[in-house]
């Protein structure tokens, strides 16, 4: 049968007291003990020796997700549009996306066409609004108390983050024939070594002792510790591979001037993505004064090619333009200035840092975002070292399938795509290249310079398997405590 351990002899004289089931709260209260995973733990032992039987069963526990939280406050969508609709007079949908934003307007459609509300020539009707308001009030009341019928939890686990499902497991414990039989003085609890110290090793008391036997089987609770954010640890994890291979960190402010965010990288004035619907430009500086000289180089580059072979883009250049205050659409503005400072030491630099650009939010989308930005720069430097350093780096992240794909960049020549493979596809995840003599030559650079620029995000929804970006920042807690530890 094996040796009792201390918990096990305990709860098993507390089952001796009567027969029957016995539930987690009356063992710990008959124990005196306050940690469930030692009654269960002591339980399991016991059942293996066959001295007691366990039932267990396992129920399914509502929750209110996020959305649900806030629905229970401040009302659930369907319920505020229509109270929307009842105080209109004759309200249709154009009405209804001029007092609701996008977001809520279109779901909220579809949860009252669900529910009876048709639309005829753009405007709500319905046959029966007392229904209506009748099924709305059954969906409050169950997001208020969480008492609702099966149909109705089936509707709201339906629905993104109203609600959760938790299962909980029960577990009910009985002394069998062979446990009543255990006589009482093989129940008292007697001095166990759980820890073997120096001190214990040099004395004798060890050789009479007994010691505490590990299960590894057991179940236990799991321990919440504070932690970083996964996007955090991932930063440090990024962060530490390219320190390791030899490369320098720079950190960098992100309100930035057109100058250096595009001029400095031969992004022609009139570039698509330069307009105000890409860009966040600023009211607060509006204005940054650049180097009249710097800015003079960049002209005779942009119209005419400057001294290089290049013929320029032509047009006139604007200074006026350069010197506009923006908030950076990629961190190839810091390289780019870190090139500029230090022109001639040969470098391997990088920087994970925020980026901005005017993108509506959806599921691969936010304005707001990170790039893992690098350069090397020495003489020699090619696009094999380039392609290889890129490998290495996704390698080590532990994604070794990556392949390049020819791109185009204003700034670099040859550019490429680079794309990482993740569960059979490829996956597009940034841009690289070699800076065109119109980048380094204004700037007095001699040596060749391989950049790239990737994507942060992408990344993190491919180490944490996402398939919403939005997850990342929504500080969902519990999805956080799941997450692995990177
Ligand atoms: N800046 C580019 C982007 O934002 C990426 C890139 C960086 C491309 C450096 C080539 C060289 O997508």
């Amino acid at each position: 049968m094996g040796e009792l351990s201390n918990p096990e002899r305990r709860m098993l004289r507390a089952l001796q007291t009567r027969e029957g089931n016995w539930t987690l709260e009356e063992i710990l209260a008959a124990c005196n003990w306050t940690d469930q995973a030692i009654a269960t733990g002591a339980g399991h032992g016991l059942s293996n020796k066959g001295l007691v039987n366990i039932k267990e069963s396992s129920s399914i526990e509502i929750k209110l997700g996020q959305q649900g939280e806030k629905a229970a406050q401040e009302g659930l969508l369907e319920k505020r549009i229509w109270e929307w609709i009842q105080s209109q007079t004759s309200p249709g949908m154009k009405d209804l996306s001029n007092a609701f934003e996008r977001h809520e307007a279109g779901p909220g459609v579809g949860l009252l066409k669900g529910l009876g509300v048709n639309i005829d020539g753009g405007k709500f009707v319905c046959e029966n609004p007392e229904n209506i308001s009748n099924a709305i009030e059954e969906r409050t009341t169950f997001i208020q108390t969480l008492q609702g019928t099966e149909e109705i939890i089936e509707h709201f686990k339906g629905r993104k983050g109203l609600i959760e499902s938790v299962v909980v497991v029960n577990r009910n414990w009985s002394i069998t024939k062979a446990g009543t039989a255990i006589e009482d003085s093989k129940l008292n609890e007697v001095v166990q070594i759980a820890e073997i110290t120096p001190e214990i090793l040099q004395g004798e008391a060890w050789k009479d002792a007994e010691f505490r036997p590990y299960d590894v089987a057991l179940e236990a609770s799991m321990p919440r510790s504070g932690r970083s954010h996964p996007m955090q640890a991932l930063i440090e994890r990024i962060r530490s591979i390219f320190l390791e291979m030899g490369f320098s960190e720079i950190v960098e402010d992100y309100v930035q001037t057109a100058g250096w965010n595009m001029d400095a990288l031969f992004i022609p004035q009139d570039h698509p993505a330069r307009e105000m619907q890409d860009t966040f430009y600023l009211d607060e500086p509006n204005q940054i004064p650049l180097n009249p000289q710097l800015m003079k180089q960049w002209k005779e580059i942009h119209e005419h090619g400057g001294k290089t072979e290049s013929k320029g883009w032509g047009g006139k250049f604007d200074e006026e333009i350069s010197q506009k205050g923006l908030l950076r659409t990629h961190t190839t503005v810091n390289t780019i200035q870190y090139l500029a400072e230090n022109p001639i030491e040969p470098c391997r630099v990088f920087a994970i840092d925020r980026v901005f650009r005017k993108e509506s939010i959806d599921r691969t989308h936010l304005p707001e975002f990170h790039q893992i930005e690098g350069i090397i720069m020495e003489p020699g430097a090619n696009l094999g070292m380039l392609v290889t350093t890129l490998k290495t780096f996704y390698q080590k992240m532990g994604y070794p399938e990556v392949r390049v794909r020819p791109a185009y960049f204003p700034y670099t020549e040859p550019s490429l795509e680079v794309e990482v493979k993740w569960r059979g596809k490829w996956l597009e995840l940034g841009g690289a290249g070699i800076f065109r003599p119109e980048v380094t030559e204004p700037l007095g650079i001699k040596d060749p310079v391989c950049a790239w620029g990737m994507g942060l995000e992408r990344l993190a929804m491919l180490v944490l398997g996402l398939d919403d970006i939005r997850q990342l920042y929504i500080s969902d807690l519990e999805w956080l405590r799941n997450q692995p530890i990177l």
